[in-house]
């Protein structure tokens, strides 16, 4: 069979937990392109002068180039990987309803993270942040959304085991939320003005954290402490009342993204209050998650796998500390508009959310192909450089925010604090050196488990303590 047609062929399977792992890699592609970005766009920040001459490699197309490559591309894509191994499990299928449309799926998903990101770094877009792709692509996006929805929800449905597992209740939670949200916060069927457009912005712009990566997330990470410590989750009443708190409070958060602007009084007091009571929620699941670790911490020293877990289960308590924190008027009034912010953003999507995929995909891997992670070392590498390249960051954002905002607030001027901010650009750039060599050594391992024609068959290990 020539590369071509054996390409053609996984692509279009209908192999059981194909479409599983073709999600995946696909996601880690893009993680290594969309970091890359990321770091280009840091690079752009400390060396404004570094590229003339070029629009597609300005700041201004990098940055949403770099967003939706890491949201839409690798996040979502990790994401759906991951539902599509987890959900039949838990229901008793062997894979999904439809494996051959979940991978014509990933095939459109990928065509729309290709084309999308390119009409970006040509200056098509509609400048509203984290929804910057113009109207055809939200149409697509659309309906790969959909689409993922149908085969999740056919898969369950279909599925033998008829009580449903709390990661059950979350993924198709976050399956149906999406693309209500998308509807509305990208205005796929409607056009809205002025202001009312800036709050559905900022609708999209929270609730793809939250109805989406934080609920999906935490319906992956339920499914993953219980076999990685061999104890079972400490309460599922817990964490059915943090899926409806979820639901009840995360909707209307949006607005504390423009609490400075003429919005209505009301809507920016509903924002605020329900971003303090997303407390609840978030205890829930931090109690749910330590408390299931219970007797099993030692097992982080060798256990590659939960270690991401547990580190993305620290990030998501400081994330959650820092989100209401930040969100309170007076507290926002003096961060907004500084890097303190872009700390923070990266604390939730790159130390919590993508250590979660991360974390999967090591489990994940071997049970799809039968094959044992190719490297302990290269994803312990993986693992330092990512942590420790995103300590780096944050620390050196928070500080850059914080002079950024004293700078702003004390009528500073302007050239004064820019140059008292250059030392933390240049760590805020090397910690993305770090990362993204970390994602290459991710990328690299993972590739050559799957495709190397030499492999070591994955061992029987629940845990998946032996896979890595
Ligand atoms: C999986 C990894 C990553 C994810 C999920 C991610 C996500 C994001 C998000 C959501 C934003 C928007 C922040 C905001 O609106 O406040 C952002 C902005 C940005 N990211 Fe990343 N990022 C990742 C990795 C990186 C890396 C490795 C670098 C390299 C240093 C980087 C550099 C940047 C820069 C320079 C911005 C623009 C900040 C600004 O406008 O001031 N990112 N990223």
């Amino acid at each position: 069979m020539s590369v071509l047609t054996r390409a053609f062929s996984e692509v279009f399977s209908d192999q059981p937990y194909s479409a599983s792992r073709n999600f995946l890699i696909s996601g880690i592609f893009w993680l290594v392109l969309g970091t890359t970005l990321g770091l280009l766009a840091a690079s752009l920040m400390t060396w404004p002068d570094m590229i003339r001459g070029i629009p597609q490699l300005s700041f201004g197309r990098v940055r949403p180039a770099h967003i939706n490559m890491v949201t839409i591309g690798w996040l979502s894509m990790g994401y759906i990987g991951c539902f599509y191994y987890i959900l039949p499990v838990l229901v008793g299928r062997k894979g999904v309803w439809n494996e051959r449309l979940a991978n014509i799926t990933m095939v459109i998903w990928n065509l729309l993270v290709f084309f999308g990101v390119w009409s970006l770094l040509n200056g098509y877009t509609e400048a509203r942040e984290y929804a910057e792709l113009e109207a055809p692509f939200d149409i697509v996006a659309l309906a790969g959304l959909i689409l993922v929805g149908i085969n999740g929800y056919m898969t369950v449905l279909s599925g033998p085991e008829k009580k449903w597992y709390v990661s059950v209740w979350y993924i198709l939670g976050a399956m149906f939320w999406f693309p209500v949200v998308y509807i509305i916060g990208q205005r796929v069927f409607f056009a809205m003005e002025g202001l009312n457009d800036a709050i559905a912005n900022w609708f999209y712009g929270h609730n793809i954290l939250g109805m989406w990566f934080t609920v999906g997330g935490i319906g992956i990470l339920y499914y993953l402490m219980p076999r990685f410590t061999g104890n079972p989750l400490y309460s599922h009443t817990l964490s059915m009342l943090g899926f409806w708190t979820i639901a009840m409070f995360y909707a209307p958060t949006g607005t504390h993204h423009i609490l400075q602007s003429p919005v209505p009084e009301w809507l920016k007091a509903i924002a605020v209050i329900s971003s303090v009571f997303l407390l609840v929620p978030v205890l829930t699941v931090l109690t749910n998650f330590f408390m299931t670790m219970k007797g099993k911490w030692s097992l982080a020293a060798d256990h590659i796998p939960l270690r991401f877990a547990l580190a993305a289960g620290v990030a998501y308590l400081l994330t959650c500390i820092q989100g209401p924190f930040q969100a309170t008027r007076f507290i926002n009034w003096y961060l907004h508009f500084s890097n303190w912010v872009v700390g923070h953003a990266h604390m939730a999507l790159l130390a919590t959310f993508s250590f979660i995929v991360f974390s999967a995909t090591y489990y994940i891997i071997p049970k799809v192909t039968g094959r044992k992670i190719y490297s302990k070392r290269l994803a312990v590498w993986h693992f330092w450089l990512s942590l420790y390249g995103w300590i780096i960051m944050m620390l050196a954002l928070t500080i850059a925010g914080l002079i950024q905002a004293a700078g702003w607030h004390f009528a500073i001027p302007y050239d004064q604090w820019v140059i008292e901010m250059h030392p933390y650009m240049i760590v805020r750039t090397l910690s993305g050196v770090m990362i993204v060599l970390g994602q290459i050594l991710f990328m690299f391992n993972i590739y050559h488990t799957v495709f190397s024609k030499e492999f070591e068959p994955a061992p029987h290990s629940p845990t998946g303590i032996a896979f890595v």
